[in-house]
């Protein structure tokens, strides 16, 4: 193929590419990877048990081979699965089953298809696309709200146990995982620190899931949710998490969120941020793909290590540690500004 004949291919397949992330979210809703944990099965038999249209099952898997993440055998019709397809299990300890059916729910797909909108204005588009941003939407969805959590408890979970190698508690008792959805990362910390207690800092609808998530993992009667507001109040604690929560946000109302944290925090007490780190330099398609969204649905953005750092002092903080993680996250330690008073009082 001539190199043209190449750039047009390139250019089509990630013009099509929104019907990849549909036909994953439409396999991880279908439960192929539970389906083909046994051994390989006929499109049919997953249409029966999921009550689909056999011909249409078989087109959405015949795509998931062109995608990688399914096998096909020809002789016997069946398909079977690929350790790209385990991803997508529920049970597997990092699974983005939920965070692929998140992807498409209307109050994040919608904004998406207005980025161009976005773009010419600087605004995010949840408003003009579902009538409502993608939290207060969350509230009225409760199912949806549940999945949201989910996903964000699976995404999550690689980076968190590498940011929970990283914190050591030392005198530490309290945690408080603030906007930490079903408290996952709070959790992680509680599992291996056996003296810290968590609190999750949250909107209603996750606090249900906060419960769900502390009995799964054993943790009933150590970690609990308070719903409130981060950008009114959050509880005291030795040691704040704040994770994938700055970068949903423009930089006003992130300091009113560190700044509440600031005003809660008793002396000597840290806060870890965790956040993709942009650096112009070095531009990986997962983070180029979560600043859009950020852009198109939430109006947050992905910032780089000197913009999070005018945050911090904005808010009376200082970053006292910079752990990476997998690239391109990062673990940052932030503490009150010894020169500097507290900000709200
Ligand atoms: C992108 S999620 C991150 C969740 C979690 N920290 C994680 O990394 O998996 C942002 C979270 O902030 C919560 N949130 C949004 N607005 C909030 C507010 N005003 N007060 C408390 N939590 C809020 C949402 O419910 C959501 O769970």
């Amino acid at each position: 193929m001539d190199s043209q004949a190449e750039d047009i291919r390139a250019v089509y397949h990630l013009t099509m590419a929104f019907n990849g992330t549909q036909a994953v979210r439409a396999i991880a809703m279908m439960s192929v990877a539970e389906h083909l944990a046994d051994g390989p099965l006929p499109a049919g038999e997953i249409a029966r048990r999921e009550q689909c249209d056999p011909r249409a099952t078989r087109r959405l898997l015949r795509a998931g081979v062109a995608l990688g993440l399914l096998g096909y055998d020809a002789d016997t019709t069946e398909f079977r699965s690929t350790p790209a397809l385990q991803v997508l299990h529920k049970d597997n300890d990092s699974s983005l089953k939920y965070y692929a059916q998140s992807a498409g729910i209307p109050a994040l797909w919608y904004p998406a298809a207005r980025l161009p909108e976005a773009v010419r204005t600087g605004k995010p588009q949840a408003e003009e696309a579902v009538g409502m941003s993608l939290f207060e939407y969350l509230r009225r969805h409760p199912d949806q709200a549940r999945e949201f959590g989910m996903g964000m408890s699976g995404v999550s979970a690689p980076v968190i146990r590498l940011a929970a190698d990283h914190i050591e508690p030392g005198a530490a008792r309290t945690v408080v995982d603030v906007g930490g959805a079903e408290g996952a990362f709070a959790a992680e910390l509680l599992a291996r620190h056996a003296r810290l207690t968590g609190t999750v800092l949250e909107l209603a609808p996750m606090a249900p899931r906060v419960a769900a998530e502390a009995e799964r993992r054993g943790l009933a009667g150590r970690l609990g949710a308070e719903v409130g507001d981060f950008f009114t109040a959050v509880p005291p604690g030795d040691l704040y998490l704040l994770k994938f929560v700055l970068h949903n946000w423009d930089d006003e109302e992130c300091v009113r969120i560190l700044s509440t944290i600031r005003a809660a925090m008793p002396a000597g007490a840290r806060l870890f941020v965790v956040e993709m780190v942009a650096d112009d330099d070095r531009i990986p398609v997962g983070l180029a793909y979560m600043d859009l969204a950020m852009l198109a649905g939430l109006g947050g953005e992905e910032r780089t290590l000197t913009e999070y750092d005018r945050l911090f002092e904005r808010a009376g903080l200082e970053r006292t540690g910079t752990r990476e993680l997998l690239e391109p996250y990062a673990c940052l330690e932030v503490q009150a500004r010894s020169t500097d008073p507290d900000p709200t009082r």
